[in-house]
């Protein structure tokens, strides 16, 4: 199959690039700003024509969740309307849309992991634009797959993990929100389970489905932290606060485990605990640090 991946100098983008070297029987096609912007319906049908596109992965995405507060217009231009772009043209040409979401277009006041059906109610401007490019989506594409994700980190790009890891080694003491409860998710491992999605797909078949993947267990920031001084054995002590007592622009849901029953029944994935796989992550970064 022709797949074309948008936005792949991300942190997704890079580890499905990292992956695509060693699958067979695909052809991938890696593009990012400049060279497409998602938000450009001709763009995109040129280059789905150029390379006879069946499949697009979208990791293409406004992720600046703060910024997206005043940045209103930029977040729904990518996360929104260049989710519709693609998912026409995806219609139009009879491909599978794979499009990342996350787990902020819930409002974290469930108590039990979020399954697919439960209703959502993003909190904030990145939030309810990713749930709109969604909404466009179903409506759009009568092959797609949505699939929810949370708390992305990667050896790629910028993130939590590289962020404690830099303060974990200047300072002796640092405060981390304990009350904001989910799941972190090793961008690796989500690009190896859309590989293993692919394998499965039938492209003669339609698919529309939205599913959840994180990584397996439940922590908050401040464990998150702590496991990523412990592991990268950084004396740093983790000091548990309140989010009242680290104020951020965009409200944040408290809680949004995501329930995977879904994705590992229908697709037969093993996901591994987000310790686990943070550990590969430090392993991975130690042998060869990533910009
Ligand atoms: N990061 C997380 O914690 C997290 C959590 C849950 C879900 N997700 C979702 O997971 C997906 C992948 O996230 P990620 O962390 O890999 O994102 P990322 O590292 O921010 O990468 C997004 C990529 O998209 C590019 N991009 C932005 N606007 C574009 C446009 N108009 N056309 C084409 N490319 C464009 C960005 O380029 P520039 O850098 O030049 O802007 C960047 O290379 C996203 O859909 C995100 O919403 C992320």
């Amino acid at each position: 199959m022709n797949i074309l991946v948008t936005g792949s100098r991300g942190q997704l983008g890079s580890e499905l690039q990292e992956l695509s070297a060693c699958s067979d029987g695909h052809h991938f096609f890696f593009y990012d700003l400049p060279d497409l912007d998602i938000t450009s319906p001709g763009h995109v049908a040129s280059i789905c024509r150029e390379h006879g596109i069946e499949v697009i992965i979208n990791c293409a995405a406004y992720t600046a969740v703060d910024k997206a507060e005043s940045d209103v217009d930029a977040a729904f231009r990518v996360n929104r309307d260049g989710a519709a772009v693609l998912a026409a043209c995806a219609k139009e040409r009879n491909a599978l849309l794979v499009h990342i979401s996350t787990d902020y277009v819930f409002n974290g006041t469930s108590s039990a992991p979020y399954r697919e059906i439960d209703p959502a109610s993003p909190l904030g401007v990145y939030g309810v634009s990713k749930w709109d490019g969604e909404e466009r989506i179903r409506r759009i594409a009568p092959s797609h797959w949505i699939i929810r994700t949370s708390w992305l980190y990667s050896v790629y790009g910028a993130n939590f993990v590289k962020t404690m890891l830099r303060l974990g080694a200047e300072r002796s003491v640092l405060s981390v929100v304990a009350d904001q409860i989910g799941t972190p998710t090793w961008a690796a491992d989500l690009a190896a389970a859309i590989m293993s999605m692919l394998g499965q797909y039938d492209k003669h078949s339609r698919y529309a489905g939205t599913y959840h993947y994180s990584s397996e267990g439940v922590c908050s920031w401040y464990d998150f932290a702590q496991a990523i001084m412990e592991l990268a054995g950084l004396p740093c002590k983790v000091v548990p606060v309140e989010s009242s007592q680290y104020p951020q622009i965009a409200p944040r849901p408290y809680y949004s485990v995501l329930n995977k029953s879904a994705v590992k029944q229908e697709w037969k994935l093993e996901i591994p605990h987000w310790r686990v796989s943070l550990a590969a992550m430090l392993a991975k970064l130690q042998h060869g640090a990533k910009g």
